[in-house]
């Protein structure tokens, strides 16, 4: 069977990474969260205490990040290692939400996070979830799905999910922390978040993760049907 790539972008906690792990494991693809790379870079960046207006040391530490993805059973899904160790759980913690944005509109961690995605899917067969996959990464994915929901929505998704690792945290700090990133993603130069023209809308405020995988699946379908 043909294999293509579906590039799921939008907005922070519409549910992106849930539902493209869950569809990859439906169609058999490989799920790359290219989130977790830049978070994965900003853990480096906290703890090497980079400056990030510093283009030589940022170029520097870029060039010592080495990111991996590996299988973990236990989960159903992949870990992100950094220089060979599972930052899978740090990287998720609210310090690194709030300094992903900043380190994510640095043009060179995107060109060296963009060159290596692309060479991870070059196979095909791939769900990647992120902010310029369909604009940027492949520009000719074959399915492309713009995801957004309500900003408290996915205020309130975040804080359960915070929760459900034991950290607690305000809700309005949540909010204040995705508008925040809403913008810098949107407004930067390099790769904002945008829908690409071809890309499908799915507002996610009042959808099942069970009805945003079938979406998909269904989309990809029928695309599938018509090359
Ligand atoms: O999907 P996420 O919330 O884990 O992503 C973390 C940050 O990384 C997000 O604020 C924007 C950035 N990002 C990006 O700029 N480009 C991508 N392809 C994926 C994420």
């Amino acid at each position: 069977m043909k294999k293509t790539i579906i590039a799921l972008d939008g907005h922070s906690s519409c549910g992106k990474s849930t539902t493209a792990k869950q569809v990859a494991k439906k169609l058999g693809y490989a799920f790359i969260d290219t989130g977790a790379m830049y978070r994965a870079v900003s853990l480096y960046f906290h703890e090497n205490h980079i400056t990030l207006t510093n283009p030589k040391e940022v170029e520097k530490a870029l060039s010592e990040v080495h990111i991996t993805f590996h299988f973990n059973e236990h989960r159903g899904a992949s870990d992100v290692y950094l220089n060979g160790l599972n930052v899978e759980e740090e990287i998720r913690k609210m310090y690194i939400s709030q300094m992903v944005s900043e380190v994510s509109a640095i043009t060179v961690v995107r060109k060296a996070m963009v060159a290596q995605q692309q060479k991870m899917a070059k196979h095909r067969g791939v769900v990647m979830d992120g902010r310029d996959i369909g604009t940027k990464v492949f520009p000719d994915a074959e399915v492309k799905v713009f995801m957004t929901a309500d900003p408290t929505i996915r205020a309130g998704r975040r804080q359960q999910e915070l929760l459900s690792k034991g950290e607690m945290v305000d809700l309005d700090v949540i909010i204040e922390n995705l508008k925040k990133r809403d913008i810098i993603d949107s407004t930067r130069e390099e790769g904002p978040l945008s829908q690409a023209n071809d890309a499908v809308l799915m507002d996610t405020s009042f959808m099942t993760i069970d009805e945003q995988v079938d979406f998909v699946i269904q989309l990809h379908d029928s695309v599938l049907a018509r090359l």
